[in-house]
């Protein structure tokens, strides 16, 4: 039989993401967050795991090319991906923001620049206020746009805050909490369901555990 296929998100949530699996006792030879390898198995090769963009897993779950994705919400929002998503990992918590200049205020009756690695977010954020906006799609180092004039404010992942502070910006609005999911493919739901039930158990068991643990 095929193994189950994991896509997990490169990135800053990769190391917690791979942490939070041993955890759960599921290994993969190998791999660690700064591997340049791709594709891994585990010892019996019932679970194979593939390693790539954030923004990818979501594609590669809906399209069944992986059956189960380990992403950021931020992904699946901005991607708008049909998946399933099945569990909270309690990991790679951080929030969508407005940010700008610090002292500068978020206006709300003129059309603004947006700088940004997430324009359907920034989009439909600014659609809610009735705002028209022009967005700059970025891939990163996004705190730069509104330096440099490129853009008037971006619309970001804000974890510690440190790359908005180092650079002199503020939150001027925050959109929404994020965190690391657990999805599905939904035809593998039904097709792989016993083995995706089995990943899914020791992961949740570990999720409840530190939640149990953590303080208030
Ligand atoms: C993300 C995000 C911000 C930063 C926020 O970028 O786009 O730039 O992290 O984190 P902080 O609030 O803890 O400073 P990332 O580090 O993923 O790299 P990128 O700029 O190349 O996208």
């Amino acid at each position: 039989m095929q193994p189950v296929t994991i896509a997990l998100a490169k990135g800053r949530p990769a190391k917690q993401s791979i942490d939070l699996l041993e955890a759960a006792g599921i290994h993969f030879e190998g791999f660690h967050e700064k591997t340049r390898k791709l594709v891994f198995f585990n010892k019996d090769k019932t679970l194979r795991l593939i390693f790539l963009k954030g923004m990818d897993v979501p594609i590669y779950v809906e399209k069944g090319a992986a059956d189960i994705g380990i992403v950021g919400r931020d992904n699946i929002i901005e991607t708008e991906a049909d998946v399933y998503e099945i569990l909270d990992l309690g990991i790679g918590k951080c929030k969508f923001s407005v940010a700008g200049k610090k002292g500068v205020s978020l206006p709300d009756n003129q059309s603004l620049t947006i700088g940004t690695k997430y324009p359907n977010i920034a989009k439909k954020f600014f659609d809610k206020r009735n705002q028209t906006i022009e967005t700059v799609h970025l891939n990163g180092s996004v705190e730069l746009a509104p330096l440099i004039g490129l853009a008037d404010y971006i619309v970001d992942i804000v974890e510690t805050g440190n790359t908005l502070h180092e650079n002199g910006l503020e939150v001027l609005a925050d959109i929404e909490t994020i965190s690391t999911k657990f999805i599905v493919n939904k035809a593998s739901f039904v097709t792989r369901s016993k083995e995706i039930q089995d990943v899914l158990k020791k992961l949740e068991q570990v999720v409840s555990e530190k939640n149990a643990n953590s303080p208030l």
